[in-house]
């Protein structure tokens, strides 16, 4: 890629993070800031697969009792990973919308801890552990300078936590979020200066 593109380019790993993608870090942050009462109890979330798995296996670690919504369309293989590690699994008629939406009312009805996807500032603190471990390893390999990073968005939170952390050490880094053409919701909403809904695909 750095021959491709004439530049230095550095690619950071996470699908071969535990659970297979960066998810855990925020959802590690909202387990350890609950009090293991509240983890007993229950915490609950709604989930396309990814965060899902984190959050089962988060919460197989540190005991806590989770439930995760998922909509239909969510891979076999992906509800069998939360299943194995020992969570609840609730299906919700529709797209991930109406499985966020049933979470949250259950989560209110029942008194249960909701770990949101990205729409949560411990999720993104727990994000910007990313900004660090780039910012840290690019001085350990003597890069002197972080022109842009790039950053897949779906909620938004990963960019919020990473360009937030990177930005307090170097405002002039430009971010950029990517979308698959086929799921472009941030880039229409912020065209858009609106929440938009955009149909499934
Ligand atoms: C592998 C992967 N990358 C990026 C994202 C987007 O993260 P965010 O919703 O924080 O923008 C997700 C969200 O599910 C994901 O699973």
């Amino acid at each position: 890629m750095s021959g491709k593109y004439s530049a230095n380019v550095f690619v950071k790993h996470e699908e071969s993070q535990c659970c297979g993608a960066f998810k855990l870090r925020g959802v590690t942050n909202h387990l350890k800031s609950i009090s293991a009462t509240q983890r007993k109890k229950g915490v609950i979330t709604a989930s396309t697969g990814n965060h899902g798995i984190a959050v089962a296996y988060a919460s197989k670690l540190l005991d806590a009792n989770a439930t995760i919504y998922l909509c239909d369309n969510v891979p076999q293989n992906k509800v069998k990973i939360i299943r194995d590690y020992g969570a609840k699994v609730e299906f919700v008629k529709g797209w991930c919308l109406e499985a966020q939406d049933k979470a949250l009312a259950d989560a209110e009805k029942y008194g249960t801890y909701y770990i949101h996807p990205y729409n949560s500032a411990t999720t993104v603190c727990g994000a910007g552990t990313l900004g660090l471990e780039i910012w840290d390893q690019m001085k350990a390999l003597n890069v002197k300078r972080i022109d842009a990073v790039f950053a897949c968005v779906g909620g938004g939170g990963l960019l919020s936590g990473v360009s937030t952390y990177l930005k307090s050490k170097d405002p002039s880094i430009k971010f950029y979020g990517c979308s698959a053409r086929r799921t472009p919701a941030m880039y229409e909403c912020l065209k858009a200066k609106e929440i938009v809904t955009i149909p499934p695909t």
